[in-house]
């Protein structure tokens, strides 16, 4: 890639997310938005024009066709995330996919072959793991700044007015709060801790759709824990501790996207405000450019093998709550 070219942006999917990440690509001056796709045209043309896209286009193929798109940043439910990233690499693009990666391990490991096969540049759009606390204190943490980790606390949960057919609800579209939102507690833990040795985990479920609606989780590893929780019927705050030997981190509310965090340490509090560039968006999208530059097909921030481990350690705790996606009973 041309290192003084403008890096080509492709949309797929006109929804809640990707109207905040299309604005967050505004900022970014070597993003160029290209090209949006919806299922409908009305809505791509709408979108288009709100975000000044060059080009809308009412079907995703149409988009995949698009010769002049570098990278397709996909915003569909995560039941089609597999399909749309191996397709879009078949055809030629990079891809940034939202999380979760996939519905399970094995839609990721085949998306991460076709990542190999095709040459083509794949990353899971974890953008907490690119904000700017959460980088600055895995240096902190690396370095010993609060002695060994014993316990980490994290979770995730608001309540939520959606119908029983919405994405998140719905078990076809890959719903519920283990893979809408556990991952961000689940990622936390792994980021710090690496995969656990034991997953316990209990789940409530959806009376009609049989999504699980609160999950709570004890990752196990050899001297420590961590209590991780889920949910779609009430607001926690999305807070985040990690308790060291020698001191703690707070990451300020809400944690996945923090702002700052708190540093406690020798009955003393210091606080770091540490602002993301726009939403937060942006920061995943300029190590997106890197590696495009760069010719690397995966980010060392945030691997192909991250992803794989996160989305297995997902498996085992939907497996611990007896929770399968239709498509998995085939
Ligand atoms: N990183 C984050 O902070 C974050 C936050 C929220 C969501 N996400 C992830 O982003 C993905 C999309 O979430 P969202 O909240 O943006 O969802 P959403 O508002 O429902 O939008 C999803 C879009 O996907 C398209 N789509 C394709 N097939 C669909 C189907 N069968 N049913 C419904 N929509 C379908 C639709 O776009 P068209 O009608 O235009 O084709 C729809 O607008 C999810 O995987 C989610 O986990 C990430």
């Amino acid at each position: 890639m041309n290192s003084s070219k403008r890096i080509k942006w492709g949309i797929i999917g006109c929804g809640n997310i990707a109207n905040k990440f299309a604005s967050d690509l505004a900022l970014i001056d070597e993003a160029e938005l290209t090209a949006v796709a919806s299922r409908n045209i009305d809505k791509a043309t709408k979108f288009a024009q709100q975000h000044n896209s060059k080009r809308a286009y009412g079907s995703y193929k149409e988009l995949l066709l698009d010769t002049t798109i570098d990278i397709v940043y996909i915003a569909t439910p995560h039941n089609s995330h597999a399909e749309l990233s191996i397709k879009a690499m078949e055809y030629g693009k990079h891809v940034l996919c939202e999380k979760p990666l996939a519905l399970n391990a094995k839609e990721t490991r085949a998306m991460l072959e076709s990542s190999k096969k095709t040459n083509q540049f794949f990353m899971e759009a974890l953008w907490t793991r690119f904000n700017p606390s959460l980088v600055e204190i895995k240096k902190r943490i690396d370095h010993g700044e609060i002695g060994s980790i014993k316990y980490i606390n994290a979770d995730f949960s608001f309540k939520t007015d959606k119908s029983v057919d919405s994405r998140v609800l719905s078990l076809d579209l890959g719903g519920g709060t283990i893979l809408d939102i556990g991952i961000y507690p689940a990622f936390l833990v792994y980021l710090f801790l690496g995969v656990p040795k034991e997953i316990l985990a209990r789940s409530i479920f959806h009376e009609v759709t049989k999504c699980d609606m609160q999950t709570s989780m004890i990752f196990h590893y050899d001297n420590v824990q961590a209590i991780l929780y889920s949910g779609f019927t009430s607001p926690s705050g999305v807070a985040a501790r990690i308790s060291g030997t020698e001191g703690q981190i707070h990451l300020h509310n809400p944690w996945h996207v923090a702002q700052g965090y708190s540093l406690l340490k020798n009955n003393e509090e210091q606080v770091f405000n540490l602002p993301t560039t726009g939403i937060g968006f942006s920061h995943e999208i300029i190590e997106c450019h890197n590696c495009l530059r760069a010719h690397k097909i995966e980010s060392e921030t945030w691997s192909h093998q991250n992803s794989l481990d996160l989305i297995t350690i997902l498996d085992t705790v939907r497996e611990q709550v007896g929770l399968q996606y239709p498509q998995e009973l085939t």
